[in-house]
Order: C-alpha cells, then sequence, then structure tokens
C-alpha cells in the first residue's frame, strides 16, 4: 500500500483561497509520480473563521490540526475584521493556532534565485548568492508575555523568554547550522533589555555542544542594517519573535518579492507550512497573486513533515525552471519576464514541471 498523509488545509482570507489552490496543483501533481496519497481537510482561521463561527479560531480547527499529519495554511486578516477587539481579530487566531500547536521554531529561509537577481531592490553583487535561514522563536517573548493590558493612559506588553524556551530554539537553530555553513549570528537587544541578556548567555551555553559551529551576537538594529548592506555575511540568524518577524521580512525583499517565500514552523508535534507573507487584500480575487511562495511552503511540509525529499526536490527544480523561462506573476513583472501569467497559470507550470 502506498503511503498516505493527512493534511489540514488553511486557506483563510484575502489571496488566501487562490495561492492554496495552486499549492495543492502542485502537490497532487508531484503526489501522482512519487506514489504517495494526499488526503485535504478544510479548516477555518481567521475572518473567514470569525464570518462562519463568530471566532477567529474555533474548536472544530484545533482538533481537526492535531489529527492531521501537517497543515498548510495561506493567509488571514483584511480591512473588514480590522476594527475588532484583539482577541477576536483574525491575528489571534493564528498566534492561538502556534501556540496550540506548540510550533516554537519558526523557519524562513531567504534564498535568491538567480534567474531573479535583478528583481531585489538591491544590486547585483550585494545579492547574487544569498542563502539566510531564519530561525524565528514563535511562541514566545512579547507576542505572548503576560502581563499584557491596554487601559485608559497606558498600555503595555511583556517580553519573557524562559530558559527551555531558548534553550530549544537554539538547538534547533545549531542542528540546523550543523547541516549548512556552520555559521549562527544570534539577534537580540542586549545592550538594552534584560530578556536579551538572558537569551545571549543560554545561546553561548547551548553552543558548547556544536564546537564546530562558529557563533556570533548581533544586535536587532544592527542586523536590520548589515541585512541590507551585505547579507552574504549571514548563514543562520536566531532570534526571538518579534525580531524575527521584522528581520524575516526585511530579508524576503533580497529576494525580489516578499510573493517567493516560504515557511516551515515545527515543535512538538504538527508541523505548520505557510509563506511569510500576508493576505494582500487589495489584489485578493483578482487572480494575480504570486502562488510561488505557497508552493515552497508545500514543498517544505513534504521534506520536513513527512520525508518526501525527492517530491520535494522536485517541485523546488520546477520553481526554478520556471522562473528561467521567464515566468513571472505581476509582482516580478519588470524583471526578464518573457510572459506575465495569472496565479492559476503559474500554479499550471509549475505543477506541469514538478510532475516530469
Ligand atoms: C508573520 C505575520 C504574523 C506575525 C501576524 C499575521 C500575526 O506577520 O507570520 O510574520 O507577526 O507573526
Ligand atoms: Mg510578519
Amino acid at each position: 500500500m502506498s503511503k498516505s498523509y493527512r493534511i489540514a488545509v488553511i486557506k483563510g482570507d484575502g489571496i488566501g483561497p487562490e495561492i492554496i489552490d495552486e499549492a495543492i496543483k502542485v502537490l497532487d501533481a508531484v503526489s501522482i509520480t512519487q506514489g504517495f496519497n494526499l488526503k485535504y481537510e478544510e479548516m477555518l482561521l481567521g475572518g473567514a473563521a470569525i464570518d462562519e463561527t463568530g471566532v477567529p479560531l474555533p474548536d472544530e480547527t484545533i482538533k481537526g490540526v492535531k489529527k492531521s499529519d501537517a497543515v498548510l495554511f495561506g493567509a488571514i486578516g483584511g480591512p473588514k475584521w480590522d476594527n475588532l477587539e484583539r482577541h477576536l481579530r483574525p491575528e489571534s487566531g493564528l498566534l492561538g493556532l502556534r501556540k496550540e500547536m506548540g510550533t516554537f521554531a519558526n523557519l524562513r529561509p531567504a534564498m535568491v534565485y538567480d534567474e531573479l537577481v535583478n528583481a531585489s531592490s538591491l544590486k547585483a553583487e550585494v545579492i547574487q548568492g544569498v542563502d539566510i535561514m531564519v530561525v524565528r522563536e514563535l511562541t514566545g517573548g512579547i507576542y505572548f508575555g503576560q502581563p499584557r493590558e491596554q487601559l485608559e493612559d497606558k498600555a503595555y506588553n511583556t517580553m519573557i523568554y524562559t530558559r527551555e524556551e531558548v534553550q530549544r530554539i537554539a538547538v534547533v537553530a545549531f542542528d540546523i547550522a550543523m547541516k549548512r555553513n556552520k555559521r549562527i549570528c544570534s539577534v537580540d537587544k542586549a545592550n538594552v533589555l534584560e530578556v536579551s541578556q538572558f537569551w545571549r548567555e543560554i545561546v553561548e551555553e547551548v553552543a558548547k555542544d556544536y564546537p564546530e559551529v562558529e557563533l556570533s551576537h548581533m544586535y536587532v538594529d544592527n542586523a536590520a542594517m548589515q541585512l541590507i548592506r551585505d547579507p552574504k555575511q549571514f548563514d543562520v540568524i536566531l532570534t526571538g519573535n518579534i525580531f524575527g518577524d521584522i528581520l524575516s521580512d526585511a530579508a524576503s525583499m533580497l529576494s525580489g518579492s516578499i510573493g517567493l517565500l516560504p515557511s516551515a514552523s515545527t515543535g512538538k508535534g504538527v508541523g505548520l507550512f505557510e509563506p511569510i507573507h500576508g493576505s494582500a487584500p487589495d489584489i485578493a480575487g483578482q487572480g494575480i497573486a504570486n502562488p510561488l511562495a505557497t508552493i515552497s511552503s508545500a514543498s517544505m511540509m513534504l521534506r520536513y513533515a513527512f520525508g518526501e525529499n525527492e517530491a520535494a526536490d522536485k517541485i523546488d527544480a520546477a520553481i526554478k525552471k520556471a522562473l528561467s523561462e521567464g515566468y513571472r506573476t505581476g509582482d516580478l513583472g519588470d524583471f526578464d519576464a518573457k510572459e506575465i501569467m495569472t496565479c492559476t497559470e503559474m500554479g499550471d507550470i509549475v505543477a506541469d514541471y514538478a510532475s516530469r
């Protein structure tokens, strides 16, 4: 009997449904040639869940994802839900889901496709060959710290990290560095924040178990600058929740479009795979979104959650081939494009190449 995987599919809001449909098209294409079965079960999260059930993270979804082998997620949020109370906003649904699933390690690769070296707003010589893995802590830090409150004349959040939280994300980063170029830059704000000093000390301790890995530390403001000045100096960037959120958006522009970059969130059990971009309400429904970040996230799912490396390699190669043939969605339209495609057409091309 061939292997079978259950995928919880969360399309979400905005361009979410469009880009997920293309990822599924590509997954179906490789699963046929690679001989495994994929079963999809759709679940609600974010604005779509609010409209249907009144809450951004229904219990059904929590139960459903826990029974699945992996979660493939599009994007959530939009102006329609912006005025809701914080705990009822779409974003709270996503944060709650990450916490429930225990996906504390968010891997955000930022690489530059040779084919798109002219697409970045930075000079080709600065970015050609960039290959960075941002390892972002995802279920702690200021996003989740208690106490937090908004009062009449003040509001506060708390940045908190426990020893265990820093240790486990550092171990993930060091393990990844061992499979890459064995360099980690841990990013913090230890010149100002106790929580960052603590972070730094624990990362140093973990480093003792990895003598082959070269560890450096950088303040987050400097790291933002260095990412733009000379991104090739980085191999693995290890950082906390909010710094990782900001730096990964900055890193995405090295590749030319935020529509290209995938992410994998792993941790205690089932993994969550999603593009790093948002729901782009301004272009939703027009069929012009770039599905490649989501297709690439589906490839990460095959690799990290199912160990289907050959199928993942096929998808990655298909994306590269589509780009090198000059196929582009509108976000990359100005750059060596032979043909500007819709979201669906890009999905068709990648699915075709991936199944050969
Ligand atoms: C991301 C997003 C989320 C985050 C939002 C939508 C809550 O920006 O995944 O980077 O801040 O983590
Ligand atoms: Mg973000």
